[in-house]
């Protein structure tokens, strides 16, 4: 079990590549299954949860060689058993049920896991691929499911899910006929699915709006493709520049997958200049309070609750934040209030009286980017600060220390 060990109050200043995103790429990974060729991913960062889903490809029967960020996937699903070690440390592994399905096995799989944020049921994907002609029994820790056929549908969300949207749209690109997806989630993530699928020959239309098409039935061949930059990884770098008081260039950057972020930034007295898949942060003499809302894309994203409350703590004024998507994101709170914050929570709202410093603590990290936040408050704090359980942030942020470092802050692992 590693840790982080930060000493604080430096300005960091410089340039970050952003790099792929996990949230894109695990979705294709899974959806590789479907190939009857080779598949190419390039610029794949070796995240911990990527590397779960490619060892559970590896135990489907799938070859899977990477060389650097290339990654080579050669589909050959062997066995539809998969109530193995790793589906449960990550969520994505749901995403499995929809591609072995699609290739018509019968299935075991372990149930998924990932940050604990919520209880994060699968009754939307369970719901929307039942409706394509699955079977699906749950069962104590793990599903089974088989189908004989399946069949194109008319499928309503309750609710915009992307993990259920994506499993769907998986399946649907070997059912018979068309599958409509109707109150679809409308993520960038979602769009990338359906991008990659299509560049295999399948038919999806409509992706990034609320009604997703699939012309089912199409035999894919390989590809090779290059999955959309990490939003969320680059809002996390501009948090922590504004927060440390510097100015910071980030590459690889598509603005228009930001836009809830950039607006916040903008209220917050945080100077953004966009370029061509580039953002330029520079920091305000001191972060001003404002009030946030977290919604389905393209409203403000769950995923930079964390990261923007740490901001907040450190703001002039007071900040109310929302959390609408899952019911148990404020995981960071007590841990920033140890370092001095001011926050309180009722329910999904946060009320956050800004302080002027926050001070080094020892503290732990208990989900992803709730982790990733109290680093971010560890940068701007005064002193010296311990974060415990680092792992949780190796899940979602690539050579994380070596960016911080390379920016000009004090990071260690221990
Ligand atoms: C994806 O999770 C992301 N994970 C999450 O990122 C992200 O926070 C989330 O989408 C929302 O943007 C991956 O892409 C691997 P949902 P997912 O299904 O697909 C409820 C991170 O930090 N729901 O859209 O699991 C659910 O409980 C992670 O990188 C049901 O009720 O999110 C939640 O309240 C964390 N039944 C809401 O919908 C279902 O069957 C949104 O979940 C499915 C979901």
């Amino acid at each position: 079990m590693s840790k982080f060990v930060i000493e604080g109050a430096n300005k960091l200043s410089g340039s970050i590549k952003v790099h792929s995103s996990k949230n894109a790429i695990l979705p294709l990974l899974a959806a590789s299954l479907l190939s009857s060729e080779p598949i190419e991913i390039l610029d794949v960062p070796l995240l911990e949860d990527i590397k779960v889903l490619l060892h559970l490809l590896s135990h489907c029967g799938c070859d899977v060689k990477i060389e650097g960020s290339k990654l080579q996937i050669t589909p050959d699903i062997k066995n539809g058993d998969i109530d193995v070690d790793g589906v449960n440390k990550l969520r994505a592994s749901i995403l499995l049920l929809g591609s072995l399905l699609a290739c018509g096995k019968k299935v075991v799989l372990g149930m998924p896991g990932g940050c604990n944020i919520g209880t994060r049921p699968i009754d939307l994907h369970v719901k929307g691929l039942s409706q394509l002609g699955a079977e699906i029994k749950l069962n104590q820790g793990y599903i089974e499911a088989k189908v004989k056929k399946l069949k194109g549908a008319k499928v309503y969300l309750d609710f915009p899910s992307v993990g259920a949207t994506e499993n769907i749209m998986i399946a649907a690109v070997f059912a018979e006929g068309e599958t409509i997806i109707e109150n679809a989630a409308t993520e960038p993530e979602v769009v990338c699915l359906a991008n990659f699928l299509n560049s295999m020959g399948a038919k999806v239309m409509g992706a990034g709006t609320d009604t997703i098409r699939i012309l089912g039935g199409k035999k894919l061949s390989g590809c090779s493709f290059v999955p959309i930059s990490d939003r969320i990884e680059a809002g996390t770098y501009m948090a922590m520049a504004a927060m440390c008081g510097g100015e910071l260039e980030l590459t690889n950057v598509i603005c228009e997958h930001i836009r809830p972020v950039i607006a916040k930034f903008k209220e917050s007295g945080v100077k953004i200049y966009e370029g061509e898949n580039t953002v330029r942060v520079e920091a305000p003499d001191r972060i001003l309070a404002t009030d946030i809302k977290t919604l389905p894309y393209p409203g403000f994203p769950t995923d930079m609750q964390a990261p923007m409350m740490s901001m907040l703590s450190i703001a002039k004024g007071t900040s109310v934040v929302i959390e609408t998507i899952f019911e148990n994101r404020f995981l960071h709170v007590g841990e920033l209030v140890k370092m001095g914050a001011n926050i309180k929570v009722e329910g999904r709202v946060a009320v956050i009286e800004g302080v002027k410093k926050l001070k080094g603590a020892k503290i732990e990290a208990k989900d992803l980017r709730g982790g990733a936040a109290l680093v971010l408050a560890a940068l701007a704090a005064e002193g010296v600060t311990e974060i415990e359980g680092a792992c949780h942030i190796d899940r979602g942020y690539f050579e994380f220390e070596k960016n911080i470092t390379s920016l000009g802050g004090k990071i260690k692992r221990v």
